[in-house]
């Protein structure tokens, strides 16, 4: 039998072992603990990475040529984002202490080896350094998770080493170990850098969320089915042939070929005759068949979709057909207008008093695709990391069909006979009087045409 007060001395000692244990597991835990977005600045070294010409020279030769004319190789030293950030991103950053974040951030997806080695902002593109690299092999087939309850702002995890992370198991290569990773087949993984959110807690990029809420989640058709696709190949020059070898295509905004045809349309008269003076109702019925996000989706705050109506009559007169407004909240957002925006790059730009530049650039009266971003002052803003709310989300979702009309009043003197109507959908990166202000090569307000489709009406006496 024990003594009776020798029961509680060995509790005590038996929870004081316990106790160290918890606090010697959850010191571990929290050492250990991955670092993730913003807190993994600088926890890195650029050689703890191989650059992609390294995977690409002799290996993985078909892959690193297609990542070579993919955005994700220019994410750093594409015109346009050198611009951003060199011109407007930073010197705000350095002005304004709410936004001051972004110095940094904006590697941590753009130039993400640049971000984690603590090396920001990193040299101009034209340094050559390793921030050109952009988002290489290595940031991708090093990320092992994500941080958090949703992938966004950079918070994947990223641990280089001797193992890569890929789809396949029980591979190995004579360079490096091969694990199976689920995540990187995941659209969580894309969302790591496709979700952002602003310093003021708006999502300003959402394509991974949009997605998530669509009808393609549902159906397991996720980011890597239209965007990485799957052909029978070789994924190294000497390894074997599979009959799903994943395409590191990564086309979307940049390829007008993918942006071609995403919005079906088709538009229909009220009346198939009518006299001069009648009105006659067009609609116009846009569908989207082939995104599984919203479009625009992305750099929101930069491109503009646009419906363009047209009527020529049988001497060839042609009339500009305004859409019809329908009365929602914010509607003015979402019709071309001569209107002054995105005064805030006046900030980064040492002028204050800026007026701001064209809103749209478009014809007046064009029916708009878009989400407006606000700055903190309630001004249009071209710049996603200044914006405070949001407009309505006028975009088209992935299987969705708007209807538009256009009322046109028959003019007095419209010629008889065949009057064509046209309705044309178009696309542009950047709307163009921002490109233009900003200097950014034409490619990128380039006019892309979705689509376009034709229906008539006869004009009689
Ligand atoms: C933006 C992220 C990203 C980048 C950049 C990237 N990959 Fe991949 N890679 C992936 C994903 C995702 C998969 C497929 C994962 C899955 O389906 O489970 C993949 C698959 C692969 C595979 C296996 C293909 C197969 O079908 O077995 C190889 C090999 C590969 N990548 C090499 C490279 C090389 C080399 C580069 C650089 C030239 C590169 N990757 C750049 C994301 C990326
Ligand atoms: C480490 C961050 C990161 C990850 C992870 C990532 N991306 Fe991207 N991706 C980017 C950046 C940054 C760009 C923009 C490049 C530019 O235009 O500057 C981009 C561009 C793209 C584009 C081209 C868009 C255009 O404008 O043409 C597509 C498509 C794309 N990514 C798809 C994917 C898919 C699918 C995945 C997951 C398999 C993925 N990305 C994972 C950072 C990432
Ligand atoms: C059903 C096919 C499909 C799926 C699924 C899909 N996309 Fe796309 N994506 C497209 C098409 C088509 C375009 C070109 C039109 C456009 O620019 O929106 C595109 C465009 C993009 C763009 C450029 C958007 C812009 O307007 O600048 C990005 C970035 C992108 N996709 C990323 C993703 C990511 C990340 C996922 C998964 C979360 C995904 N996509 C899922 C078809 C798809
Ligand atoms: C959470 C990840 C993330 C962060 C942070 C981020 N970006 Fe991006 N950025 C992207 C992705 C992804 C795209 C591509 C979206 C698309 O194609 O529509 C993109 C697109 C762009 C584009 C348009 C490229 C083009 O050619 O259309 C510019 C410019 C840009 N980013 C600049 C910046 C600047 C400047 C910052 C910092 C203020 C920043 N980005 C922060 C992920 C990010």
């Amino acid at each position: 039998m024990p003594r009776p007060e020798e029961v509680p001395v060995k509790r005590s000692a038996l929870s004081i072992v316990l106790v160290c244990a918890v606090v010697l597991f959850l010191g571990l835990a929290v050492a250990q603990a991955p670092k993730a977005g913003e807190s993994a600045l600088g926890t890195r070294k650029y050689d703890d990475y191989k650059t992609p010409q390294f995977c690409g020279t002799a290996c993985h030769t078909d892959i690193y040529r297609q990542w070579q004319q993919a955005m994700m190789s220019q994410a750093y030293t594409h015109h346009w984002d050198e611009i951003e950030y060199f011109k407007l991103a930073v010197p705000h950053a350095e002005k304004d202490s709410v936004v001051a974040g972004v110095k940094a951030g904006c590697n941590g997806c753009h130039a993400p080896i640049a971000f984690l080695a603590g090396d920001v902002p990193p040299p101009h593109p034209d340094k050559g350094s390793r921030a050109n690299e952009s988002v290489s092999c290595e940031v991708c087939h090093t990320a092992t998770g994500f941080q958090g309850d949703t992938p966004h702002n950079f918070n994947f995890v990223s641990s280089p080493g001797q193992t890569k992370y890929g789809p396949r198991e029980g591979k190995n290569s004579p360079e490096h170990s091969l694990s199976k990773s689920d995540f990187l087949g995941s659209a969580d993984f894309c969302g790591t850098c496709h979700n952002e959110m602003s310093p003021y807690g708006v999502w300003v990029k959402s394509t991974h969320l949009e997605w998530k809420e669509g009808p393609y989640a549902k159906q397991g058709v996720k980011c890597h089915d239209c965007h990485m696709t799957y052909a029978p190949g070789k994924t190294a020059a000497m390894g074997n042939t599979y009959p799903d070898a994943r395409q590191h295509l990564f086309h979307g905004a940049h390829d007008p070929g993918k942006v071609r045809g995403t919005i079906e349309l088709r538009i229909h008269p009220d009346v198939v005759e009518a006299v001069p003076g009648d009105p006659v109702r067009f609609t116009v019925a846009l569908f989207n068949q082939k995104t599984g996000h919203k479009f625009p989706s992305g750099s929101v705050e930069d491109r503009i979709v646009w419906m363009h109506v047209e009527a020529v009559d049988a001497k060839g007169t042609v009339y500009h057909l305004p859409v019809d407004k329908k009365g929602f909240a914010g509607e003015e957002y979402t019709i071309g207008a001569d209107a002054l925006a995105y005064q805030d790059m006046g900030i980064a730009l040492n002028d204050p008093a800026f007026k701001g530049i064209q809103r749209d650039g478009i014809p007046i009266g064009d029916r708009i695709f878009r989400m407006a971003y606000f700055d903190p002052q309630g001004r249009m803003t071209l710049q996603q990391w200044n914006t405070k709310s949001l407009g309505t989300d006028y975009r088209i979702g992935p299987r969705e069909t708007k209807l538009e009309t256009c009322t046109f009043r028959l003019p007095d003197g419209v010629a008889l006979g065949e009057l064509k109507v046209t309705a044309v959908l178009n696309y542009q990166k950047l709307v163009k009087p921002a490109a233009d202000f900003l200097g950014v090569p034409a490619d990128e307000s380039e006019i892309i045409e979705v689509n376009r489709h034709s229906t008539t009406v006869k004009i009689v006496d």
